[in-house]
Order: C-alpha cells, then sequence, then structure tokens
C-alpha cells in the first residue's frame, strides 16, 4: 500500500531517472576517519561546520535531519509538506547525495540539502539543542556479526543524536529487518539518554508519506516496525 494521500504533494520522479549505485560504498566510509592510516580520497569530506547559508534559501540552520536519507524520497517530501522546515539529509553515497540535489533544485525547493557525509565522523558540526527531530529510516541492515561495527546505530550515535535534539526531541526509527530492531533496542536500552515508544502505526507514526525502502516493503508486503525514541 502506498501511504501517499491526497493532501501529499508529489513530483513526478521519472524527470529524475536515479544512477547506478553499488549497494555499498568502500567499506572505509562507515568508519570514522580517525580509525584509518590512510583516507581514500572517495572518502566523504569531514566537516568542522555546517554550511546552512548555501544549503538553505533563508539561511537558517535545519531542524530537522534524514539520516542515511537514501535516495531521498523522505527527504522530498518532507520538504514539499512542511515549506517552513529545512531538512538536510546525511548520506555516505555520493552519487545518490547529487542525485537528491539535483531533485531538489529541479523542483525549486529551498528547503531541503543532502549532504555526501558519513555519520561515522558524527555531528559535531551541528548546534547542539538545535533539531526538533531526527529519523532513522530502514537503516542498511550489515547482517554478519564481523560487519556490525559498519552500522551508525551505536552509543557514539545515540550520543551525537542526543546532544543536537531539542528537549524532548524524537529520533524515529524504522526498519523491516528483525536482528536490525533487536539490535538498536538493545542498544537503546543500554543507554539512559532515550525513552522507547511503543510500536507506532498508521494512525501514530506522525509523517503521511513514504520512504524509498518503505514502498518496495508495501509492495513485497514485507513487514516493517516504526517507534520513536525520545530525548531523556
Ligand atoms: C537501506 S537505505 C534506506 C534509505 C532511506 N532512509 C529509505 O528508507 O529509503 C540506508 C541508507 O543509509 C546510508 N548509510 C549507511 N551508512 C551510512 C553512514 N555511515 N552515513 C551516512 N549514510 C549512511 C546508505 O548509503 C543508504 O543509502
Amino acid at each position: 500500500m502506498d501511504r501517499r494521500t491526497a493532501e501529499t504533494p508529489e513530483i513526478d520522479w521519472s524527470k529524475y531517472p536515479v544512477p547506478r549505485v553499488r549497494h555499498h560504498v568502500n567499506s572505509q566510509a562507515y568508519l570514522p576517519a580517525h580509525q584509518h592510516l590512510f583516507v581514500h580520497h572517495q572518502y566523504p569530506p569531514l566537516r568542522t561546520d555546517a554550511e546552512w547559508g548555501s544549503w538553505f534559501a533563508n539561511s537558517k540552520p535545519a531542524s530537522v535531519l534524514d539520516l542515511g536519507c537514501g535516495r531521498g524520497a523522505f527527504l522530498i517530501r518532507h520538504a514539499l509538506t512542511h515549506p517552513n522546515v529545512n531538512i538536510l539529509g546525511v548520506e555516505v553515497r555520493e552519487s545518490l547525495a547529487d542525485y537528491i540535489n539535483g531533485v531538489i533544485s529541479g523542483e525549486g525547493l529551498k528547503n531541503a540539502h543532502a549532504l555526501w557525509y558519513t555519520l561515522a565522523n558524527g555531528l559535531d558540526w551541528i548546534q547542539p539543542g538545535s533539531i526538533d527531530y531526527a529519523v532513522y529510516l530502514f537503516p542498511d541492515p550489515w547482517p554478519k556479526k564481523r560487519h556490525h561495527k559498519r552500522r551508525a546505530f551505536s552509543q557514539g550515535f545515540l550520543k551525537m543524536v542526543h546532544r543536537v535534539l531539542v528537549p524532548g526531541g524524537r529520533l524515529y526509527l524504522a526498519t523491516d529487518r528483525e536482528n536490525v530492531d533487536a539490535y538498536q533496542r538493545e542498544v537503546l536500552s543500554a543507554s539512559s539518554l532515550f525513552s522507547i515508544s511503543p510500536l507506532m502505526d498508521d494512525t501514530t507514526w506522525p509523517f503521511r508519506f513514504t520512504t524509498d525502502q518503505q514502498m518496495f516493503c508495501d509492495a513485497k508486503g514485507i513487514p516493517y516496525v516504526r517507534y520513536a525514541a525520545e530525548k531523556c
């Protein structure tokens, strides 16, 4: 089922052919720069500050983050539905960030930007207490135990998200992988920074539009879970 509704503005996606992308970029990109002796020239650039003035027409900081924004369906739909809210997507695959920014400029959107960056290097360049909510939707599963270190979700991830959220701000989570859900709940339970909401459904999930992976799951009948972690 496609959860787009008549009230959800939509664009003609056929104008924007999706580039061919590898499933994963090189494995270095999922680990912080300080863990590498040599950093590959295609490693996502590090940041010391945000460039709100060049990312958003009103030059104001983002108040919403889409962490691991993929092909950007959620980001674009969020920007269309909330024209006065700046949303910043973070994506480790450069070609996808470029693709999304092409859609943003093609549609003349003023309040969205996709940043080629790896979450492994943190969000220190975002002001503390400035983000109303962040989403981390359908993350890469990295199912093999030895690859778990490439998952962005960790105690460090929770600390960095907690730091940027406003008091009571939420991190919205969705996954179609049971083992990812169990892993994330374990990480959350070991932290005192967030409280976990009950599972959400269409009536309690606050977004009326879908992500790319969610559309895939809906089309194939693959179940998924959604919930929020609220900043304590
Ligand atoms: C399975 S896709 C889901 C994309 C989108 N959120 C959706 O629901 O359709 C996960 C995305 O997270 C990105 N990603 C994984 N690790 C990342 C990291 N360390 N930093 C930034 N993006 C990352 C991947 O490149 C991929 O595009």
